[in-house]
């Protein structure tokens, strides 16, 4: 999978390459990013990328030719490999991305990102090229470089390959429409606090339906909206069910069920 991102700050990207899960992934080709900065498209003598916008008001426009033309050279560079990316947009405008939206970014084999800065970019540079434009949370980050790089994170993790175990991603937390269930290593006892007694019993059936549990519980507890929007089954209805018996007994749970 290949990432183009346009960004007047490229040197932000080299963390990705330095340590970690990603900068495993691009060492091994699983996946590859390559930078272009719109300062090197513009035409003038000053280099310029922004402008005052139409209107007035506070802030600078980034302008529309140097990104277009950092964006169609993106495209040709990335064409020229065999891949047919996509451009997409990151701002505080954008429709929000949850796991689901970096299953299906991991699925096409190459994205542009353009990480925006100032009061953003030329309206008509979206029209004309972008194909998405994706927020990654209802705040306002000084420039899209963060965001995309979150989006990369994300998302090259889920490339085979990219993890140790083949699944850990489908274990991780929203990967299964739930979050995550608690984990605990050595010590057994510690400040008074003991590890689940199932977890030492060496008995995986009970293990899993344990961890069952606790995901849906916590899902329950923390984000009903995810458990209203991927719905249960009869068995982890009633996984669920003595979940809330055992945390509030059993005159509450049933009030409790019709919560999500
Ligand atoms: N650029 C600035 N804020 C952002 C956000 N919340 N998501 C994506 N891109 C951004």
């Amino acid at each position: 999978m290949r990432f183009d991102v346009i960004t007047l700050f490229p040197e932000q990207f080299r963390i990705l390459s330095e340590e970690g899960v990603v900068a495993r992934a691009l060492k091994r080709g699983i996946a590859d990013l390559v930078t272009w900065n719109p300062r090197g498209f513009a035409t003038d003598a000053q280099h310029t990328v922004d402008d005052r916008p139409y209107g007035g008001g506070p802030g600078m426009v980034m302008k529309v030719e140097p990104l277009r033309a950092a964006i169609d050279a993106a495209k040709s560079a990335a064409a020229a490999t065999g891949c047919e990316s996509r451009v997409a947009y990151l701002s505080p405008q954008g429709r929000p991305l949850g796991q689901a939206d970096m299953r299906r970014i991991a699925a096409t084999s190459g994205w542009i990102l353009l990480a925006g800065r100032y009061e953003g970019v030329d309206e008509r540079l979206i029209e004309s090229r972008v194909d998405e434009e994706w927020s990654i949370g209802d705040y306002v980050l000084s420039g899209g470089e963060l965001a995309a790089m979150v989006v990369m994170d994300a998302v090259i993790r889920l490339l085979p390959g990219a993890l140790g175990h083949a699944d850990s991603a489908l274990q991780d937390s929203h990967g299964d429409g739930l979050l995550d269930c608690p984990h605990y290593t050595r010590p057994e006892v510690i400040d008074g606090r003991a590890v689940p007694a199932v977890l030492l019993s060496g008995d995986h059936a009970a293990i899993e339906r344990w961890r069952r549990q606790q995901a849906l519980g916590r899902t329950w507890e923390r984000r009903p909206d995810m458990l209203r929007a991927r719905g249960l089954d009869a068995a982890d209805w009633a996984l669920l069910d003595e979940y809330k018996r055992g945390r509030d007994g059993p005159d509450t749970a049933q009030a409790a069920e019709q919560e999500p």
